[in-house]
């Protein structure tokens, strides 16, 4: 009787392990303790460690020690509610190439409902991820244009005080004026204009860079850079810029930096052209507020025009993609804001009309760094 019981159970066992190894998925199941009891073979792979090896170890000898520590915060907590809970991890495997996770977590209850460990099934989300990603770097060339007019314009002042004091120096050979500390002076008053214009490449090769990886980061520094790079021809447009917080307030954001610049840069160019636009008709002070604020668990960033309100009958539609009412637009840029906030950071991005202002709110949850 015994004999056939555990026959029965060892055949129940290995169709389970044919099943499980069968699936494309990491599957593991975990103790209490939250040491590993079963995997399959998808899981081994990811761990590059035999099955034999994990079993009776914990995520601790596995992983990272900021992922393990999080993942046993997640599995205390779920422990305590029994809700399943899905998160996303990301890994750097061996050869330097980032996987990217989803992790499925569900606790198991004996027949007494107490609580024997946690099951998770992990789904590899690299290739959503990245296609994703190349998205939003298509759209940061739709941007590009923008770029490179308002490089251009930075450009000019150096490049003309480059080029007076090359003729300069042509002056003092030709008239014997020629010595030690006028070619020294040459030297230091030539770096300062090509260090700025070296700068200026810089602030825009920062703004190319893809990022993956979310990070803590200075929005009013985030901001200034933006202005870096646009603010020039902002300003040569006549368009005035309204700083719109508390210097001695901290705004701090968990998330993705250069997306979140990028679209801040897409609201900025929409309200700058339709300020420029405008101008060609009637006559007014052309202003763009960025307004931050903090509540408890927000925090807001607000991009006002005040050129005029988006017509009612369009105003549901901005954020599609492609919708644009513009001549040469490609309706790309507030999608991918949208994208970019709500997906990606777990934002929200909204727009109200107020009078004559549009006023487009961002607003970010504050979480702690994952
Ligand atoms: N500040 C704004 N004021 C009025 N309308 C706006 C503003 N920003 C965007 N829009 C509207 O939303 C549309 C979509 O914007 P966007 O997605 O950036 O694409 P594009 O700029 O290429 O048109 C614009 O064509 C315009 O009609
Ligand atoms: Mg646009």
């Amino acid at each position: 009787m015994d004999k056939k019981y555990y026959y029965d159970l060892e055949k129940k066992l290995n169709f389970e392990d044919v099943l499980l190894d069968a699936l494309p998925n990491p599957i593991y199941y975990k103790d209490v303790k939250g040491d590993f009891i079963r995997c399959n073979t998808r899981f081994s792979e990811l761990t590059n460690t035999c099955k034999k090896e994990i079993i009776g170890k914990s995520a601790y000898e596995f992983f990272p020690k900021s992922a393990a520590d999080r993942n046993k915060l997640i599995d205390k907590e779920i422990m305590k509610t029994l809700q399943p809970y899905e998160d996303e991890v990301h890994f750097i495997m061996d050869n330097g190439e980032v996987r990217y996770y989803n992790l499925s977590k569900a606790v198991c209850l004996d027949k007494a409902g107490v609580v024997k460990g946690i099951v998770c099934i992990m789904t590899d989300i690299t290739q959503r991820i990245k296609e994703k990603e190349i998205l939003i770097q298509q759209s940061k060339f739709a941007e590009m244009g923008e770029m490179i007019a308002s490089i251009a314009h930075q450009w000019n002042e150096p490049l003309v005080e480059l080029s007076a004091q090359v003729q300069k120096m042509e002056l003092f050979y030709s008239t014997n004026q020629m010595d030690k500390k006028k070619v020294s002076d040459f030297v230091s008053n030539s770096m300062i204009p090509i260090q700025y214009m070296s700068e200026t490449l810089n602030d825009f090769r920062n703004f190319l860079k893809p990022s993956t990886i979310k990070e803590e980061f200075d929005l009013k520094k985030a901001i200034s850079e933006i202005f870096d790079i646009v603010g020039k021809q902002i300003f040569y447009f006549n368009i005035k810029i309204n700083f719109d917080y508390r210097n001695d307030e901290d705004f701090f954001i968990v998330g993705y930096k250069n997306q979140l610049k990028q679209v801040m840069l897409n609201i900025i160019n929409n309200a700058k052209n339709k300020i420029i636009t405008a101008y060609e008709e009637r006559k007014f002070d052309g202003i763009i507020t960025i307004r931050l604020t903090n509540t408890d668990n927000l925090s807001i960033i607000e991009i006002i025009d005040n050129a005029g309100p988006i017509k009612e009958d369009i105003i549901d539609q901005i954020f599609d993609p492609f919708f644009t009412t513009k001549e040469n637009g490609t309706g790309f840029g507030l999608y991918m804001a949208k994208t970019i906030i709500e997906d990606k950071m777990s934002g929200k991005i909204a727009v109200r009309n107020d009078g004559e202002n549009v006023i487009f709110s961002i607003k970010i949850p504050k979480t702690k760094k994952s």
